[in-house]
Parts: structure tokens; C-alpha cells; sequence
């Protein structure tokens, strides 16, 4: 079969493919934009069926995103599962803290929320912020998944700051790595974060 991206088919599936490998029973995962729940609900699709205990957070600034996550989840998950998914509404310029979680993958969707108003999207201010606050909480071995929207101009200087910080980061504490289309400027790219363990 032919598609648009030979090598995956999108740019989520790319993702989708390290959250797969690296979740594990019992983690926490937080999912800072919740948007219409597509990521939240593969979240929990992945982790929930992992063990007993495991737990997502979702979180988003917009009341009308957490209604639409509630009824997609509503609409797939088991009722026990539905009670291991925590919706937030805030900014998640401050993460909620989890004193015994192991906070093992925190995702980022940036950008706006598909089909609604495009004045509430992600600020690099805050998405800076926020990233600042995931980098300590994540567990050894964690990842901070984060999609950028280069194709509109808010977007490439999101991700140009988010590189920046990223590029300060040390070598000996973090794994990083951009993907992106070479051949697609405008086309999502993935940015992922892995904090090392003491044997990386
Ligand atoms: C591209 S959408 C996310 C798509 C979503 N993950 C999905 O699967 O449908 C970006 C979302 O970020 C939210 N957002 C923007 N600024 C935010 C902030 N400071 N804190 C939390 N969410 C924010 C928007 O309301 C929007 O719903």
C-alpha cells in the first residue's frame, strides 16, 4: 500500500510507536493537550491494559477540549478504566505533581484544537514552561513526546525555541532527537526527550 509517508504512516503513528516501548505497568502519563482525546484515548489504550494500577492525566486549557476527550473516552474505554483517567482543565504551564507516580511518558501535541478556535493554541512561553516542569518530573528512562507545527509561522518559532532549550540540555542526563520530513519543511516533526538512567 502506497501512503503519504512510506516509512510510517503519519506523523502520530511515529509517536505512537515509541510511547508503545517505552510504557510499562503501573506508569503515569500525562497528556498535556488533550485537544479531541485521539491521544488521550491511545494513551489509555495502551497503558490500562498494561496492569491494575497505571493512571492518565489529561490536561487541557479549553473547556470544550476536556468535553470532547470525555465523550471519546466515554465512547471506548470500560467504566474501571474510566476511572484511571484524569481530565484537568488548567494550563499546563504548572504540571500537577504525583509524589509516588512514575511519570514515564508525558505527551505534547502542539498547536491548535482541529475544528474550533484557532486564537487558542499552544504559546512557546508556556510550552517552554511546561517542558521545564516535565524534565523534572519524568522517571529515569522516560520520554516527553512533543509534535510541532512548523507550517504556520507561531509554530516554527515554537519549535525553534523548544530546539534551543533543548540543544542546552546535557548529553550525560538526556537523549534527544528531532524528526522531521527533510524534504517537507511545513510537515509536523517529532520531538523526543529521554532522561538516561545510571546504565545509558
Ligand atoms: C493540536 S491540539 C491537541 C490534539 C489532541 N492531542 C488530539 O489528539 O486531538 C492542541 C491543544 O492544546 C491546547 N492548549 C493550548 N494551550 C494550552 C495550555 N497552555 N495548556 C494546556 N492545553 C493547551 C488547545 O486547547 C488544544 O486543544
Amino acid at each position: 500500500m502506497h501512503t503519504q509517508f512510506p516509512l510510517f504512516s503519519s506523523h502520530l503513528d511515529l509517536a505512537f510507536s515509541y510511547w508503545h516501548r517505552v510504557l510499562q505497568s503501573g506508569d503515569t502519563v500525562i497528556d498535556a493537550t488533550c485537544g479531541n482525546g485521539k491521544d488521550t484515548l491511545r494513551l489509555a489504550q495502551l497503558l490500562l491494559p498494561l496492569g491494575e494500577k497505571g493512571q492518565v492525566i489529561g490536561i487541557d486549557i479549553q473547556p470544550i477540549a476536556l468535553i470532547q476527550t470525555r465523550q471519546l473516552l466515554a465512547a471506548h474505554l470500560s467504566h474501571a478504566e474510566l476511572d484511571r483517567v484524569t481530565l484537568l482543565e488548567q494550563s499546563h504551564a504548572t504540571l500537577p505533581s504525583f509524589p509516588d507516580a512514575i511519570v514515564r511518558l508525558v505527551v505534547y501535541n502542539l498547536g491548535y484544537l482541529p475544528g474550533s478556535n484557532k486564537s487558542v493554541k499552544t504559546q512557546w512561553e508556556t510550552t517552554l514552561e511546561s517542558v521545564e516542569a516535565a524534565l523534572k518530573l519524568l522517571a529515569p528512562g522516560g520520554i516527553i513526546s512533543i509534535t510541532c507545527y512548523p507550517g504556520h509561522p507561531e509554530g516554527k518559532e515554537e519549535q525553534t525555541k523548544l530546539l534551543e532549550m533543548t540543544h542546552a540540555l546535557p548529553t550525560q542526563l538526556w537523549n534527544i532527537c528531532h524528526h522531521r520530513w527533510v524534504n517537507s519543511a511545513t510537515s509536523p516533526s517529532l520531538l523526543l526527550l529521554q532522561k538516561k538512567t545510571s546504565s545509558t
